[in-house]
């Protein structure tokens, strides 16, 4: 006999346009497996809000199904012992030769699978409203000083340089493509990966800041606050001209109809052609205590994974599939570029995590890292003080373990 239909609910972050109709191909597919969709929706792109609600429902006791956790802090999940396995649906779709390694190893605790990954987003991205260009009479910028000119002449023809949402995540998603522009993928490493102080410390690091704080003057009064796809929406009109963020800003542009190297281009940030920031969105696994619920827990980790699946969301979501060796056939020239690049890039030792996107450093390091160049932006902290929070937000790796 078919098991019972349970409740799917899945905390998530993806409430703009292009992300809800991402997640609508996931919820159209275990409807139709017979399966009742509980939404979690949590506002607030980059996911802080939904983090903080996600402690809050676990610890009094009535965890979701599953939740949207990434990196290192699906590892911290599994140590406290509040997620489960779904070690069958990972068999029987043969998951470990589905997936590229470093993937699969950050899915696993001790062996076995507690979260499913469903696609490959590329942070270091500049987009771009060609129309906008064109009336200033500018090419898109090749370097973070040659950006500033382009800028310059954005304002001049009455068009906002670059549309941003000043909201910590946004800010920290900026500083690390310029970080990345700037120093190089080995400098990006030293600085989030291995959090070395002299590296934060380095001229190179100044010079970073510096640049961000730069690119402040070039935006409008509207930034405190936005959300990402209202800034997005302002280069789809063309009230901006550049927007630095993740591919998922390609759901909104497809969404609105418009077409890569058209209406738009998608470029990577200044400097940060020949490396990639990666960000892969998963779901983690909570320990249920029913079984129908675990039934449609297992259904649920093989919908993630599915090829169909990975295929139609990630259309939708600006982003390309996980699975290797996905067809990449119905894809625009964005993600086409984006499947090479991760690629070459792997292989030239130029692929980096996103520090800004949960994957490259523990969440204490993450969050110090995230308040301290926040604060920088916004409130006007000075270069070295800002640099001596750094330290101190990768020296709390040590404190933690
Ligand atoms: C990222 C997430 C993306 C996207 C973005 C904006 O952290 O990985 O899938 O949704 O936030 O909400």
């Amino acid at each position: 006999m078919a098991a019972q239909a349970a409740d799917i609910e899945v905390l998530h972050w993806w409430t703009s346009g292009g992300e809800a109709k991402a997640l609508g191909e996931l919820i159209k597919k275990l409807e139709s497996g017979g399966h009742r969709w509980r939404d979690f929706p949590v506002l607030g792109g980059g996911g802080d809000n939904a983090a903080i609600l996600l402690k809050t429902r676990v610890v009094s006791g009535y965890p979701p199904t599953a939740a949207q956790i990434k990196g290192p802090e699906i590892q911290q999940w599994a140590k406290e012992n509040y997620l489960a396995t779904v070690t069958e649906a990972a068999k029987a779709q043969d998951w470990d030769s589905s997936l590229p390694k470093v993937v699969a190893a950050a899915m696993k605790y001790q062996g076995r699978y507690v979260a499913a990954p469903v696609n490959v987003h590329r942070v270091n991205w500049m987009w771009i409203n060609t129309a906008a260009l064109k009336k200033a009479g500018v090419e898109p910028p090749t370097s973070w000083d040659d950006l500033f000119k382009v800028a310059d002449a954005l304002q001049k023809a009455g068009i906002i340089p670059i549309a941003h949402g000043g909201q910590p995540w946004q800010d920290f998603t900026v500083f690390e493509s310029i970080v990345l522009g700037q120093g190089g993928a080995g400098f990006y490493n030293k600085v989030f990966v291995e959090l070395d102080a002299a590296s934060i410390q380095s001229p190179t690091m100044a010079k970073a800041l510096e640049t961000f704080r730069k690119t402040r003057q070039y935006m409008d009064k509207g930034t405190p606050n936005r959300e990402w796809n209202a800034a997005t929406a302002m280069v789809i009109k063309g009230q901006a001209a550049i927007q630095f963020m993740g591919d998922w800003a390609k759901g909104e542009f497809s969404r609105a109809g418009k077409v890569p190297g058209q209406d738009y281009l998608c470029l990577p940030a200044p400097g940060t052609e020949k490396s990639y920031s990666y960000n892969i969105d998963s779901f983690a696994f909570f320990r249920q205590r029913q079984d129908d619920a675990k039934k449609a827990q297992a259904d649920l980790a093989a919908a993630l994974m599915s090829p169909e699946f990975q295929e139609t969301f990630n259309l939708a979501k600006g982003s390309i599939p996980v699975r290797t060796n996905a067809n990449m056939s119905k894809f625009d020239a964005c993600a086409q570029r984006s499947a090479s690049d991760f690629k070459s890039t792997a292989e030239a030792g130029t692929l980096v995590p996103s520090i800004a996107h949960h994957m490259a450093a523990p969440e204490v390091v993450f969050s110090g890292m995230q308040n301290a160049v926040s604060a920088f932006f916004n409130e006007g902290a000075s270069i070295s003080e800002t640099q001596a929070r750094l330290v101190a937000a990768a020296k709390a790796a040590e404190v933690r373990e």
